[in-house]
């Protein structure tokens, strides 16, 4: 099989490269290195079993010739490049339109040119400001005012559920969409504001672990594994196309207790320091209060269930970034 995976030098993308890369698939990644890093694939490129069936693109999705030749030569296309993160599209607000909306119609463009399968990868962002759990995939959306920006990552991921869903209806193109809750592991970095790598790398230097809002706030985390093995199992599932799943785990935690985890887990001395909202990203910020998604749609149709518990993951995560922090220290 050969796979085109977009944003494959990201987070995830690069774990989901690696799985394919394992399972004997021939992998072409388009990347242009924006939030992603040269490290994260680094190892595949020069790994004897790997680098001649992993081939690397630089360049934006939003290159039509490009995109055109590698959906060319692949069999299904996991869609994961765009501008991820809060903190990343309110510093980068056009980058949210331009990227998720016009680079995820260009790949199912080229998708349906070619009839090739795709997954979309969408976010649980798009459930908006909901108080319940668990969200289920026919909840109902619900957004602040277009004034607050926070919210157009989550509008842009909607936007691209409906294009590939629209293609579905009216082109019999093949698509799969994933709504993925947060997704941790090695290779995350907290330079966006991602959370987890955020605090382990507060609580490994001995600093304030800074946890935005009261704490109350909750969320699930799930290991970057089985994020990838629920993906490819999407893919090679029919009953899956022209479907929206949640992916995701299922052990809701506040951000404070999260903190504590983390602390602890590291032996460190550092102590919680609550942010307001509007010093950490916005006057009249509007956060999830909660975030936990039904997955019996998901576990029905195939058969996933998240393997890792949180304990393991944080341990994995802390061990990466005391790994990275120490590389850096080396260099200097
Ligand atoms: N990590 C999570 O918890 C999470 C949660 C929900 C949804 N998602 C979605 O999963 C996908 C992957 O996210 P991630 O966490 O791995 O983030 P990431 O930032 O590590 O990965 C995104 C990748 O896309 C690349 N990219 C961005 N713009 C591009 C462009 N114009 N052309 C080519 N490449 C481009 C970046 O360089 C990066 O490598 C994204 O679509 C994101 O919205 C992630």
């Amino acid at each position: 099989m050969k796979v085109l995976i977009t944003g494959g030098a990201g987070f995830i993308g690069s774990h989901l490269a690696e799985a394919c890369l394992k399972k004997g698939d021939e992998v072409y990644i388009i990347d242009d290195f924006s939030t992603g890093s040269p490290d994260n694939i680094r190892f595949f490129q020069e790994d004897e079993r790997f680098r001649d069936r992993f081939f690397v693109t630089e360049d934006t999705i939003l290159n039509q010739d490009t995109l055109l030749e590698l959906t060319g030569i692949c069999d299904v296309v996991f869609h994961l490049a765009a501008a991820v993160g809060v903190r990343y599209i309110l510093e980068n607000p056009l980058d949210a339109i331009r990227i998720n909306i016009q680079g995820t119609e260009k790949v199912l463009e080229m998708c349906s040119k070619f009839k090739k399968k795709v997954l979309i990868a969408s976010s649980s962002e798009v459930y908006g400001k909901h108080l319940h759990a668990p969200l289920i995939e026919t909840d109902n959306i619900i957004y602040g005012p277009s004034s607050k920006f926070r919210w157009s990552y989550a509008a842009s991921k909607l936007m691209d559920e409906f294009t590939a869903l629209a293609y579905y209806r009216t082109k019999g193109l093949k698509v799969i969409i994933a709504r993925l809750f947060n997704t941790i592991g090695p290779r995350q970095t907290g330079a966006y504001g991602m959370v987890v790598p955020r605090l382990a790398e507060q609580a490994l230097k001995n600093e304030d672990l800074t946890v935005y809002g009261d704490g109350t706030q909750t969320r699930t985390f799930t290991d970057v594994s089985d994020v990838v093995r629920a993906l490819i199992a999407l893919t090679e599932s029919e009953a899956a196309v022209g479907e929206v799943f949640n992916v995701g785990g299922t052990q809701e935690i506040t951000i404070s207790e999260l903190a504590e985890k983390i602390i602890k887990a590291t032996g460190s001395s550092s102590s919680v320091k609550l942010i307001p909202y509007n010093e950490a990203y916005e006057k009249d910020f509007e956060d999830m209060q909660r975030r936990v998604p039904g997955i019996e749609k998901i576990r029905q149709t195939v058969g996933f269930e998240p393997e890792t518990d949180l304990d393991s993951i944080l341990r994995r995560v802390i061990d990466f970034m005391a790994e990275k922090m120490d590389c850096v220290r080396i260099e200097k």
